[in-house]
């Protein structure tokens, strides 16, 4: 399986609701590897670069005045396909459709209050790393845990 890097968020409201710990334990406890992490607050030129592929859309001035609305945890993940592995951790888009056992079905109930962000392909991933961290700021290490984590 190749390893993969993926952008996660922790937005306003799920830093507001006093989550951080609860939504970032959901990635660390599944395995797969926190290389970078880091509260900010993003500004309104981050955030529509951030969101971009949306800005036609009806939603995005609220999605950008929401997100932009109060600090955030950004988090670099990596691990055998980490965006498609985050994302499924996150649960639907829409929190009413996300399962039980997710973040979303766990923690959500309104699409525009969904907790956290996840990148949803390759490409996306890279853009979305570099925009939250310098390379400089992730790092490369090893867990003792790593061979009960990934089979060798
Ligand atoms: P995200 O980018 O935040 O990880 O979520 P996603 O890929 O599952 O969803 P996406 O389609 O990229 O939408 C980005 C965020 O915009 C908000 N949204 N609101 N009111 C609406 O109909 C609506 N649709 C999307 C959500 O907060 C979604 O996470
Ligand atoms: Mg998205």
């Amino acid at each position: 399986m190749p390893s993969e890097r993926t952008l996660i968020l922790v937005k306003p409201d799920g830093v507001q609701r006093g989550l951080i710990g609860p939504i970032i334990g959901r990635f660390e406890q599944s395995g797969l590897k926190i290389i970078g992490l880091k509260i900010m607050q993003m500004d309104e030129e981050t955030a529509g670069r951030h969101y971009a592929e949306h800005v036609d859309r009806p939603f995005f001035s609220g999605l950008i005045e929401f997100i932009t609305s109060g600090p955030i945890v950004a988090m670099c993940v990596s691990g055998p396909n980490a965006i498609a592995h985050c994302r499924r951790l996150m649960g639907a888009t829409n929190p009413q459709d996300a399962a039980p056992g997710t973040i979303r079905g766990d923690y959500a109930t309104d699409i525009g209050r969904n907790i956290t962000h996840g990148s949803a392909n390759e490409e996306d991933a890279a853009r979305e790393v570099s925009l939250f961290f310098d390379e400089s700021e992730l790092l490369s290490y090893h867990r003792a845990t790593g061979p009960w984590i990934i089979e060798p």
